[in-house]
């Protein structure tokens, strides 16, 4: 656990500032590992809490921009970790939208009438590529996986109701890593100029942010008919309270029925919303019926709004 404690001594920062900039107290750092062994822990207490056996997942997506490497796909090394004999899967990189992402594709397999078990886990080792040297964002982020299980359902009243979601490539250059990839190949000059780490203009993707998130957000309940108090939760994606708070105040959402935990772990890219799904689940506060309105925004830009109602009691 890394608190904001641990920031001051090694940047020049403070807790105070943190905190009320961005809602973190602490973060989660995977010490050892690599992005698959945080997704495939995930996936196996998953699958322990459904009582279900790996033989069983007919296919894995993997929402991720910190892969174990280019290729193979870290959903072919989470196959491996957890034993699913019968899956095929492959990884989907859409930053800090990439659960929205995989979970409309995923809903998509189950719908085809192909498949019946789809794992969706949203994982990411931040670490591996934040600059702690770079107080501008080393704050920010954390190392997470959480996993969901995705079945078909006869009754058209529950599950992935809908989804809106959009990518707009303008934004490629104030959130992004320069380097490694096929534009610009690792190499000492790589190296040397920190292309291999994070880069963002925090104030840019601040402002589009908001008001990415919030638009589809109160596109989707327009669309549905839904007012602020017909919503159980918002989930948006956790990257700072402060766009948080702006996305419920537009939807009209009440800050009791904002799932928020940015404060124990940071932005942890595509985890952070099936991170809270599990936690308010697991503490019983979300039931059968509930709407829940899913919100994210990330590099790209990637934005998107899911509409959902939970089916499990
Ligand atoms: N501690 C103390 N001061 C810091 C700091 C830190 N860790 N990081 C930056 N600062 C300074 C800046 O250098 C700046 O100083 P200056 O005015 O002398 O240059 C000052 O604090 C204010 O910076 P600013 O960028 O205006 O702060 P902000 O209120 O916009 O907050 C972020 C910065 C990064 C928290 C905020 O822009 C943000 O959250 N952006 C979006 C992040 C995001 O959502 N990313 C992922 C999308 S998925």
């Amino acid at each position: 656990v890394l608190d904001n404690k641990y920031f001051e001594s090694i940047i020049e920062t403070n807790d105070e500032w943190i905190r009320t900039r961005t809602g973190i107290s602490e973060r989660r750092i995977l010490e050892n590992g690599a992005t698959s062994d945080l997704a495939a822990g995930a996936i196996k207490d998953l699958l322990s809490s459904k009582n279900l056996s790996p033989e069983e997942i007919d296919v894995i997506i993997v929402a991720t921009v910190t892969p174990d490497m280019f290729f193979p796909s870290t959903a072919a090394l989470v196959q491996e970790k957890i034993g699913a004999s019968n899956a095929w899967g492959f990884d989907l990189s859409a930053a800090c939208s990439g659960f929205l992402f995989a979970l409309q594709t995923g809903a998509s397999l189950i719908e085809s009438g192909k498949f019946k078990k789809v794992i969706v886990v949203g994982a990411d080792k931040m670490s591996a590529i934040v600059d702690y040297t770079d107080r501008n964002t080393c704050i920010l982020f954390g190392d997470a996986a959480s996993a969901v299980l995705l079945e078909p359902t006869e009754d058209k009243n529950y599950g992935l109701i809908d989804s809106i979601l959009r990518v707009d490539g303008n934004g490629k250059e104030s959130l992004y890593m320069k380097g490694g990839g096929s534009l610009n190949p690792a190499s000492e000059e790589t190296i040397k100029n920190k292309m291999h780490y994070i880069y963002q203009d925090g104030k840019a993707v601040f402002k589009v942010a908001v008001k990415g998130m919030a638009d589809v957000s109160v596109e989707m309940m327009d669309k549905h008919g839904l007012k602020g108090e017909d919503v159980a939760y918002l989930v948006p994606h956790q990257a700072n309270l402060r766009i948080i708070d702006a996305t419920a105040s537009r939807m009209g959402v009440t800050k009791d029925k904002v799932m928020i935990n940015i404060n124990k772990y940071g932005n942890t890219t595509a985890a952070t919303i099936p991170l809270c799904l599990t936690e308010y689940y697991r503490e019983g506060k979300v039931k059968k019926g509930d709407k829940l309105i899913l919100a994210a925004f990330g590099a790209g830009y990637t934005w998107g709004s899911c509409y959902l109602v939970w089916s499990m009691d």
